[in-house]
C-alpha cells in the first residue's frame, strides 16, 4: 500500500478538482488517500487517509441503502435500473422516459431516493436518519456535514433545481423541489476520512465484519448498481480497468467493494473526464490487478 501511494505520487498529472461547486475547486489536488478493510476486520491505509474529504455522490449508496430498507422494491416504480451512459447530471433522458431516471447514481435518481427517505418529513429529520446510517456504518461518530460546501451547491445548483423541477413536472417528486434537494445537498456535504468511509462500506462485503444493515440478497443487488451505474458514463471503463463494484464521487472520492473480501476507500480530488477521481481509478487498478481482486 505505501508503495503505491509513492509510485502513484512519482506522476504529476493530478487531474482537475470539480469547478461547478466552487468550494471544491479551492481544494488542493496533488493529495491521495487509501484505506483497505478486509474481511476479518484489519485495517490497512496509505496517503492522507485522516484528511476529510467531501464524499459527494459516494452518499448515494447510503441513501439507496436506506430508501430501500424504507420503502422495499417500491422504489423501483419511480427509478430504473439501467445504466445511463451520460454524464451524472444529465436531463435529456429524463423527457423521453416519463420522468423515471434511469438509475439511482445519476442525479436524477439520486433526488428521486432522497425524495423517498424525506417523505413528508422537515429535511433536517431525513438528514438526521441519513448521517446515523452513515455513523452506525462506519462505527465513528465523527462524520459531519460541511454547510460551506452545501450552500455551495445550492448558490449553483441549477442543474440538479432543473432536474427536480422537471421530476415534479412528471408527478415524480412529493415533496417541494427545493426541500428535497436541500436534503440532497445536505447529504452529499458530508465529509469522512478514507479509513471512515472504509469502514462505512463494510456492509457492502457482506462478510463478518461491521454491522449488519441490510439482507444480503439486497447487498448483492446494490453491488450490482455500482458495478453498471456507479460511475456513470464511465461505468463501462471502471469495470474493465478495475473488475469490482464502485461508487465515484465528485469530491474525488471512490468506494470499492471486492464482494466477500475486502471494502476500499480511495480519495485524490482531480478528477477525469467523467468526473471520477483519476490517480483514485488508477489505485483501483492497480491493487485489484496486484490482488487478483477482479470478479471477472
Ligand atoms: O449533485 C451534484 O452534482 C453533486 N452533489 C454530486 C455529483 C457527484 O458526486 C457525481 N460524481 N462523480
Amino acid at each position: 500500500m505505501s508503495e503505491l501511494d509513492a509510485d502513484l505520487r512519482t506522476d504529476a498529472n493530478w487531474g482537475t478538482p470539480a469547478s461547478y461547486i466552487p468550494e471544491l475547486a479551492r481544494v488542493d489536488p496533488a493529495q491521495f488517500a487509501i484505506t483497505v478493510v478486509t474481511a476479518d476486520g484489519k485495517i490497512h491505509s496509505a496517503g492522507d487517509s485522516d484528511t476529510r474529504f467531501s464524499v459527494q455522490s459516494v452518499t448515494k449508496v447510503f441513501t439507496l441503502a436506506i430508501a430501500l430498507g424504507r420503502s422495499g422494491d417500491q422504489l423501483w416504480q419511480r427509478v430504473s435500473r439501467e445504466p445511463s451512459g451520460l454524464a451524472f447530471n444529465s436531463i435529456v433522458q429524463l423527457e423521453h422516459e416519463g420522468g423515471r431516471p434511469r438509475n439511482p447514481f445519476i442525479n436524477a435518481g439520486a433526488i428521486v431516493t432522497t425524495d423517498e427517505i424525506l417523505s413528508g418529513r422537515a429535511p433536517r429529520d431525513a438528514l438526521a436518519e441519513i448521517v446515523q446510517f452513515i455513523r452506525t456504518a462506519a462505527g465513528s461518530d465523527d462524520i459531519h456535514i460541511n454547510e460551506a460546501v452545501a450552500a455551495s451547491e445550492t448558490a449553483h445548483g441549477h442543474r440538479n433545481f432543473a432536474l427536480a423541477h422537471f421530476l415534479a413536472s412528471f408527478d415524480n417528486l412529493k415533496n417541494a423541489p427545493e426541500m428535497t434537494l436541500g436534503t440532497y445537498f445536505h447529504h452529499c456535504a458530508l465529509e469522512m476520512t478514507t479509513t471512515q468511509l472504509a469502514m462505512a462500506g463494510r456492509f457492502l462485503m457482506d462478510a463478518a465484519t461491521g454491522p449488519r444493515l441490510l439482507s444480503t440478497a439486497r447487498v448483492r443487488r446494490l453491488n450490482a448498481l455500482m458495478l453498471t451505474c456507479g460511475h456513470y458514463d464511465g461505468s463501462g471503463d471502471f469495470a474493465y480497468r478495475v473488475g469490482i463494484p464502485g461508487k465515484s464521487g465528485v469530491g474525488g472520492g471512490i468506494l470499492a467493494i471486492v464482494p466477500g473480501t475486502a471494502a476500499i476507500a480511495v480519495w485524490s480530488p482531480g478528477l477525469n473526464r467523467y468526473g471520477n477521481s483519476l490517480k483514485g481509478t488508477e489505485a483501483l487498478a492497480t491493487l485489484a490487478r496486484k490482488m487478483n481482486w477482479s470478479i471477472f
